[in-house]
């Protein structure tokens, strides 16, 4: 039975239903689950847990951590059924977002590449389950993994016990993909032996004692396809001013043509910039990424991709179904690893890497806020993000001038939450324009942004605003009492604009 997916003929007999794995989970375990943006993840037994969060009302709340964000809805699921005491590290659920707003659900929004380094350090206390997706189990017991390795290879090594998920849905083809690794203890670890994208490093599996494996569960289910919407004019503007920048530092000798490898974060603005490469003049990219979203496999259709290097792979249905039935097309070009190696400062910084990451919002100082809706409100999380930006050779943040229709400017005076510190950010860019703030000091930067990265809404505005606050002098002047005034207005009437007539003048100017 199952056994060219359990290939270990002594873990047959710990095939088992989801029901009966999940007992395995008590109350106020902290619990590790595979899953990266949507990809990989276990699928039937958290499910389980939150059946039976429901039935036992309140008796049943753990702790939950993944790799990044889950499909198949099931952190709604667990947030409804009351079983999510604290989340870590990232969500991008509408439900849990919502309990988290509410004080809930304890959320640990964190650096991706940290989470299993601090439980490494046992500074999040003991991991009791972990709960992966694979598959296949080798011979030996090893776990293959699916279409992401997130944490899982180190919440299965720390755990108690694993529970593995053998999805059939997922090809087999997708063995061999992985390049499994693991450090050394600190203080005393050797350098992370990775120069070059394409390196493997590590193994094909992850490998722990069989007896630590305790329950195996078959499951039939594709991952949830990626929500990402496609390419439009304003992304394809940011593409192309991007495009043009790199262009330029090639020209200036900065850069190689190639290019240094590229990162690309997650949703809608990062997939359809990157997607936009394809029709750049640069050849035989790299990218050393986190999610390896549609727009890698554009690149590499486009002929303009070498080779790709991530955690996982999050697919919208059509790109999902072709890449999986077609996976020796891009075999020898892709890579999945831990996230905290993809995500490792220290590759990072030895790369050179072009990291292009999505803001909420950025100030004329060069400060963003990527995940703090008004500065309170959770939106996703950091992600890899602050991995990437802080140890990037160009840290890029792209986003629209505006939000909302025009009620929410991008570019502010002062960002409400800090994510990523003015001295981290080397380039903004929207759809207005693209602002290189290398080298420049505050009073510099701050002209820079406004002038090339603002909407003509809100352009006027934040002039008025930096001649008050220069008037006050200081080396990055602000105007205190109003450094929040549009946010202010914002929660007052629903609009950063100072009145509705404003929003049409505006729109009529930039028509003409
Ligand atoms: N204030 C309030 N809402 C804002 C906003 C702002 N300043 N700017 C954008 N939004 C809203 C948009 O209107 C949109 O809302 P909707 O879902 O109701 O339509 C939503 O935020 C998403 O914005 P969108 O413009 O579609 O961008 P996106 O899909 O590329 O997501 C982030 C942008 C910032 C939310 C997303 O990239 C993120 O979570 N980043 C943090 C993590 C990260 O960077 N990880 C990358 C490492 S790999």
């Amino acid at each position: 039975m199952f056994e060219d997916r359990i290939r270990c003929a002594a873990l047959r007999g710990k095939i088992t239903s989801a029901a009966n794995a999940a007992q395995l989970v008590r109350h106020g375990m902290r619990v590790g689950a595979s899953g990266f943006t949507r990809a990989g993840d276990a699928k039937a037994v958290p499910l389980e847990i939150a059946r039976r969060a429901r039935e036992e009302s309140d008796q049943l709340r753990i702790t939950l951590m993944t790799g990044a964000s889950l499909g198949n809805d099931i952190d709604r699921h667990l947030t409804e059924a009351g079983a999510l005491e604290r989340r870590l590290p990232f969500q991008v659920d509408a439900t849990l977002r919502r309990a988290i707003n509410r004080g809930e659900v304890m959320f640990v929004d964190q650096h991706l590449s940290e989470t299993v380094e601090l439980l490494r350090d046992q500074r999040l206390g003991a991991l009791d389950i972990a709960i992966i997706e694979a598959v296949a189990i080798t011979e030996s017991g090893g776990i293959v993994p699916s279409t992401s390795v997130g944490n899982s290879a180190t919440f299965a090594m720390l755990a108690q016990k694993v529970i593995v998920e053998v999805n059939l849905a997922q090809p087999s083809t997708l063995e061999g993909l992985h390049d499994i690794w693991s450090p050394a203890p600190r203080p005393s670890r050797a350098p992370l032996p990775l120069v070059s994208p394409s390196d493997r490093i590590g193994g094909t599996c992850i490998d722990v004692p069989i007896e630590k494996i305790a329950a195996i569960v078959i499951t039939n289910q594709p991952d949830s396809p990626s929500t990402v919407l496609p390419a439009d004019e304003e992304t394809a503007l940011i593409a192309g001013h991007l495009i043009e920048f790199f262009q330029h530092e090639v020209s200036r000798g900065r850069l190689p043509k190639t290019l240094p490898p590229l990162q690309a974060g997650i949703g809608t603005i990062a997939n359809a910039v990157l997607s936009g490469f394809a029709a750049s003049p640069f050849e035989a990219l790299t990218l050393y990424s986190e999610v390896l979203q549609d727009s890698a496999f554009d690149l590499f259709d486009a002929g303009k991709l070498a080779f790709a290097s991530g955690a996982s792979m999050t697919l919208s249905a059509k790109r999902q179904e072709q890449v999986l039935n077609d996976l020796d097309r891009y075999r020898d070009r892709l890579v999945l690893r831990p996230q905290e190696v993809s995500n490792h400062p220290e590759v990072i910084r030895r790369l050179g890497l072009i990291a292009i990451n999505t803001a909420l919002e950025a100030d004329i100082y060069g400060n963003v806020n990527s995940t703090h809706v008004s500065g309170t409100h959770m939106m996703n999380g950091i992600g890899g993000s602050g991995d990437f930006a802080g140890n990037a050779s160009y840290a890029v943040f792209a986003t629209k001038s505006i939000a909302k229709d025009g009620c929410i400017s991008s570019i502010v005076p002062m960002v409400p939450h800090c994510d990523h510190n003015e001295h981290d950010v080397d380039v903004i860019v929207t759809e207005r324009g693209l602002a290189n703030l290398t080298g420049l000091a505050p009073r510099e930067r701050a002209l820079t942004v406004i002038e090339k990265c603002a909407h003509p809404l809100y352009r006027d505005f934040l002039r008025d605003y930096y001649r008050d606050a220069q008037a006050r002098g200081g080396h990055t002047p602000h105007c205190l009492e109003k450094a929040f005034a549009l946010h202010e207005r914002f929660a007052r009437t629903g609009s950063m604009l100072r009145d509705a007539s404003t929003l049409q003048r505006g729109s009529q100017e930039e028509a003409r």
